[in-house]
C-alpha cells in the first residue's frame, strides 16, 4: 500500500473547484478502471486486487468501469472468443456487485476516442521510457523482441488515454498496475505543461489487503490468467469442487506452522493473505485462530470461504449471460454516457495540439 499517495478518502475530502474549469470536469470525484477479457473468467486476483474496491468506490464516486477489449489483442485472441469473453467480463462485473443503473459500463473498442488520444500520447513518450515499462521489457526478454508485437510496447499509452479521457480522481488497480499509473501521471503532466492545463493527474488506489494474490502452485510469481498451468489459479467462474481441489494442492512451504512470512513461506503467506481478503479478516487473527493446526485445515476453511464468497457471483453472472441482447443494452447506454465524457477532451487535446479542426 502506498502511503506517500491519496487514497480514496484524501480525494473525497479535496476540493474539486480545483479541477472544475477543465474540459468534462467532474462534479463529484471520479474513478474509472478496467480489466481485460482475455480468458475466460475473470480469477481471483482480479477480483481481490481490483473488483472488490470498485464495488466500494462506486458507493463515493461516479465510477466509469471498461472493459479494454483492444488491449486484449496485444496477445493473439480469437475472435469468437474474443466476444464473448467481453460478455462475460462485462456480467461479472454485474455479478461482483457493479451497479450499472449508478456506475457506467462500457466496452473500450465502442469509444474511438481512446485509439485517437493514444497517438498523441505515444508522440509524447520517449522510447527508452516505454522500454522501461516491466510487461514489455519481461514479455520481450522472455520471447524475444522478434515474437513481441509492437502493440504491448505501445500498451502503456493506451492504457493512459483510457484514463485521461474521462479526468478520473483515482484509479482503483491491484499493485502490478502502479508503473502504468506513474506513466498515466507523467504523461499528463507533460502534455499539461507543453499545451496549457487539459487534463486530471489521477492517482492510483491500491488495496490493503489482496493488492497482489500469488499463484496457488507458484506462490512467488502473481495469479495471472498467462500462468503456464491452470491449477495455480482461481477464476470467479469455476465450480466449487474445482476451487476445493486447487485449494488443496495448492503449493505450501516447509515446516508445519501457520505464520505470515512473505520471503521464507510465500505458499501459506499467500493462503491467508486471500483468506483475509476473502472474509474480512486480519492476517493477524487468522494467525491466532490457527495456532497449533496443520495446514490441511487452513486449506479447508479457505475452500469453504472462498467457494461462499464466489458461489453467488459465479450463479449471477451465468444468469446474466443468459441475456446476452440485455448485457449489450447495457454496454450501449454506458457507451453513449462515456462517449459524451471523452469526445470534448479529445476535441480539446486536437485543437491544442495544432490539429485544424473541420469546419462546423
Ligand atoms: P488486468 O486485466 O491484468 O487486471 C485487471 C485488474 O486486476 C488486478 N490484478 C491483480 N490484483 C491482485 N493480484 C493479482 N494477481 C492480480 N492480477 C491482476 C490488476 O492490478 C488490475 O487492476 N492494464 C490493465 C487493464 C487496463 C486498465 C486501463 C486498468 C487497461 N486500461 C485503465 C485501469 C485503467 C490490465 O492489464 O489489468
Amino acid at each position: 500500500m502506498s502511503t506517500s499517495q491519496p487514497t480514496p478518502a484524501d480525494i473525497l475530502a479535496t476540493d474539486l473547484s480545483e479541477t472544475a474549469h477543465l474540459t468534462s470536469a467532474a462534479k463529484h470525484p471520479r474513478v474509472l478502471s478496467g480489466m481485460q477479457p482475455s480468458a475466460d473468467s475473470l480469477h481471483l486476483g482480479n477480483y481481490l486486487g481490483a473488483l472488490v474496491n470498485w464495488v466500494k468506490i462506486q458507493e463515493d464516486f461516479e465510477a466509469f468501469y471498461f472493459i479494454p477489449d483492444l488491449h486484449a489483442i496485444t496477445v493473439p485472441q480469437d475472435p469468437k472468443d474474443l466476444v464473448q469473453r467481453t460478455r462475460v467480463a462485462a456480467a461479472q462485473y454485474i455479478a461482483a456487485g457493479i451497479n450499472p443503473e449508478r456506475s457506467t459500463l462500457f466496452v473500450q473498442s465502442h469509444i474511438p476516442e481512446h485509439t485517437q488520444l493514444t497517438w498523441i500520447l505515444t508522440c509524447l513518450t520517449g522510447m527508452g521510457e516505454a522500454a522501461r515499462m516491466t510487461q514489455f521489457k519481461d514479455k520481450s526478454a522472455r520471447e524475444g523482441t522478434e515474437a513481441t508485437g509492437v502493440g504491448l510496447f505501445t500498451y502503456p499509452m493506451l492504457m493512459a488515454a483510457d484514463i485521461l479521457l474521462y479526468q478520473p480522481h483515482g484509479v482503483p488497480v491491484g499493485d502490478d498496475q502502479r508503473q502504468h499509473i506513474e506513466l498515466t501521471r507523467t504523461l499528463a503532466q507533460r502534455f499539461n505543461y507543453r499545451y496549457g492545463e487539459t487534463f486530471v493527474v489521477p492517482v492510483g488506489f491500491f488495496p490493503e489487503t489482496g493488492a497482489r494474490i500469488y499463484d496457488l502452485q507458484d506462490p512467488v510469481s502473481k495469479m495471472s490468467k498467462s500462468a503456464p498451468s491452470p491449477n495455480g489459479l482461481i477464476n470467479i467462474l469455476d465450480e466449487p469442487k474445482v476451487i476445493a481441489k486447487r485449494i488443496k494442492s495448492a503449493v505450501t512451504d516447509t515446516g508445519t506452522e501457520i505464520h505470515y512470512d512473505r520471503e521464507h513461506k510465500p505458499g501459506i503467506s499467500n493462503l491467508l493473505d486471500i483468506y483475509a481478503s476473502v472474509t474480512d479478516q486480519s492476517v493477524a487473527e487468522l494467525v491466532s485462530a490457527y495456532e497449533g493446526k496443520m495446514y490441511g485445515h487452513l486449506k479447508v476453511d479457505l475452500a469453504e470461504a472462498v467457494t461462499q464468497r464466489l458461489e453467488p457471483i459465479r450463479t449471477r453472472a451465468l444468469e446474466l449471460l443468459d441475456d446476452p441482447a440485455e448485457l449489450d443494452r447495457i454496454l450501449a447506454v454506458g457507451a453513449d454516457k462515456a462517449r459524451s465524457i471523452a469526445a470534448p477532451v479529445l476535441d480539446e487535446v486536437y485543437e491544442k495540439s495544432g490539429f485544424l479542426r473541420p469546419a462546423r
